[in-house]
């Protein structure tokens, strides 16, 4: 969750530091710090609150003038948000970041306190950096290997010795790191973003094998001490990709380019017969096959994409699909055997979570399949097959390109499935894939709803609670409303199946309270209707979603949000768009941080 530079090379660290750490604080924004190797020794330098705030205080030294350093910007796990918290923290000979949580920090502490070390701050990280103190005798690799022998957890570390000037070392379990060599030296981060702007080729460092960086090399080694050459990666957009481009905010920007991430990550799947084809990622028809159930897990919005997924697989596959909560589902002692293909979704590929129903599924001898944004990152490393959502960088911490992207991928592998299995012939795959592609323009025509969905929002400054009901498709996706209303904009809301109202939420329902009702599917549509009549008639104030003009009173409702029409079963595309801009413009009404909203980070690489 927290964002880790580290620079060694030819060019001032600390603006390198800096300017990665401004990159990366979407990981984890509530404090920064920097610690630099300067003539004097390693020079620490730290605030609580942004990035900006440690950029401040930074000028307030003239004579940093090192050319290596490390940079963390922090997502609170141990300890308050304080500066004393923030890292890097350094305990004797010994400087460093972390991303990551030590589960046994508490006894290592009390056995550290054995030895007269104690911590002055409340984080875990601070007892890895009193355990390295204690291991060190001068050979940097032997302490940090009889450390990571002793440490529970999951974490990257990028660690300064004082006695090897402008040398870091780096370690990681679970969480990531990745690293880069340029001409202006050698980079380790978190995230690609931080280094795109040096080098477009990178590698992830592999779990427990350390890297060494100095200004001109990084070697890579295992537990044997044997060098190894970790597998190079290329990351195929430029930094522009990851930039605001004009928009006030990264969310808005993000919302608007997804008529061209959907168009990106369907259109290399279809051949030019117009069928869905998945022999670029090699993914063999046979694992479609044999298959007698799919379990599909993931978190928050991701397992929301899931549960459209299941709508569509099994109407089309009529195989029984289950939509888990990953960090639910490893602690239910799931049922998977040979026959079962596990769908994993993840945007950043590195959610804690989801990684570890991956492995457990893996474990249980399931087929594991993976729909991922983040190349490289370690879910795309360890899963059997990738289907790659090309939705490109997403900054913004509420998801919405990737969202719609794994939608995508959702209905391409439904299609193929079904084709592979004889449920569908390739005259109706055909059909379907063209009516896919056919959400493109209606998504294009969704996103001019901006202005009327803004001023919808203006009614929703005030309000403290609201409630999303929909039936059929429309249900998950109140899910994937609520969400985004809720972690931006501090709006407290329910997603409710409309049906399920009268059985206790409807006391809820009085004067002005507000309904966002979906009601997209022609299906259930009379009885949605009675469903936004029982609310009207409590008096609550009614956002109405449709998929084109319905019959109505506008009696009925007080602002319709009237989609392009579309197939019903494709409406979960262009409802997102609306949904996510009436939590964007939620948020902006409210005065909130649209991309760094409070408590939130980008990447949950803990559990
Ligand atoms: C909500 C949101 C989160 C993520 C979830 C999974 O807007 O962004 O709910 O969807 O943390 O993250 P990934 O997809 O990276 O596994």
């Amino acid at each position: 969750m927290c964002g880790i530079i580290g620079y060694t090379g030819s060019l001032k660290a600390k603006n390198i530091l800096l300017e990665g750490l401004t990159a990366l604080e979407y990981r984890g924004y509530d404090s920064a710090g920097i610690s630099m190797f300067e003539k004097d020794g390693i020079r620490t330098i730290k605030a609580a609150g942004k990035v900006a705030d440690l950029a401040k205080k930074t000028e307030e030294y003239q004579d940093l003038n090192g050319t290596s350093g490390i940079g963390h910007t922090r997502w609170a796990t141990h300890g308050g948000v304080t500066e004393c918290n923030s890292h890097p923290h350094t305990y004797g000979k010994v400087t460093l970041i972390h991303n990551g949580i030590i589960e046994n920090y508490h006894e290592l502490e009390l056995e550290l306190a054995a030895t007269g070390r104690y911590p002055v701050s409340q984080t875990d990280t601070e007892i890895v950096a009193m355990l390295l103190d204690s291991l060190y005798t001068g050979n940097a690799i032997a302490a940090i290997k009889a450390a990571a022998a002793q440490l529970d957890g999951a974490y990257a570390f990028c660690i300064m010795f004082a006695d090897e000037p402008e040398v870091i070392y780096c370690l990681r379990n679970a969480s990531p790191l990745l690293a880069c060599k340029s001409k202006e030296g050698t980079f380790v981060a978190s995230d690609v973003v931080a280094l795109i702007g040096y080098s477009k080729d990178y590698f992830a460092l592999p779990e427990q094998q350390i890297a060494r960086l100095t200004k001109d090399s990084i070697t890579v080694t295992n537990d044997m001490d044997e060098v190894v050459i970790p597998k190079m990666l290329h990351v195929s957009w430029d930094i522009t990709a990851a930039q605001k481009k004009g928009y006030p905010h990264f969310m808005l920007k993000e919302i608007h380019e997804q008529p061209d991430t959907i168009l990106s990550t369907i259109l290399p799947r279809i051949t030019k017969e117009g069928i869905v084809d998945f022999t670029v990622e090699q993914i063999p028809d046979t694992i479609f096959k044999d298959v007698n159930r799919i379990i599909i897990t993931a978190c928050g919005t991701a397992m929301h994409a899931g549960l459209i997924g299941r709508v569509m697989l099994e109407k089309l596959l009529r195989i029984p699909v289950e939509v888990e909560i990953a960090s639910e589902f490893r602690y239910m002692d799931p049922i998977m055997d040979h026959y079962t293909l596990v769908i994993t979704i993840s945007q950043s590929g590195e959610t804690a979570d989801t990684l570890a129903a991956l492995r457990l599924a893996k474990s249980e001898g399931a087929t594991t399949l993976s729909i991922v944004n983040v190349k490289g990152s370690t879910i795309d490393r360890e899963s059997d097959y990738v289907l790659y959502t090309q939705a490109g960088p997403e900054i913004a911490v509420a998801s919405t390109k990737a969202y719609t992207a794994q939608l995508s991928c959702l209905y391409l592998l439904t299609y193929r499935f079904a084709l592979v299995r004889g449920t569908i012939t390739t005259q109706q795959c055909k059909e379907y894939v063209t009516e896919l592609r056919n959400v493109i323009p209606a998504v294009k025509e969704a996103l001019t709803l901006n202005k009327h969905i803004d001023d919808i929002c203006s009614n929703l400054a005030d309000k403290e609670d609201l409630f999303f009901i929909g039936r059929g498709i429309d249900y998950p996706l109140c899910w994937e409303g609520s969400i985004k209303l809720k972690e931006i904009s501090y709006i407290h809301s329910e997603a409710y199946a409309a049906g399920e109202l009268k059985h206790g939420t409807l006391s809820l329902i009085t004067d002005g309270v507000p309904v966002v009702a979906i009601a997209t599917q022609s299906k259930v549509l009379t009885k949605m209707i009675s469903n936004i009549r029982e609310v009207r008639a409590r008096g609550a104030f009614v956002i109405l979603i449709t998929n084109g003009e319905i019959e109505l009173e506008a009696s009925a409702y007080d602002y319709p949000i009237v989609l392009p029409k579309t197939p019903d079963y494709l409406t979960p595309f262009t409802a997102a768009v609306a949904l996510q801009l009436l939590a964007y413009y939620s948020c902006v009404h409210r005065g909130y941080d649209v991309d760094q909203p409070r408590n939130l980070a980008k990447a949950v690489t803990v559990e």
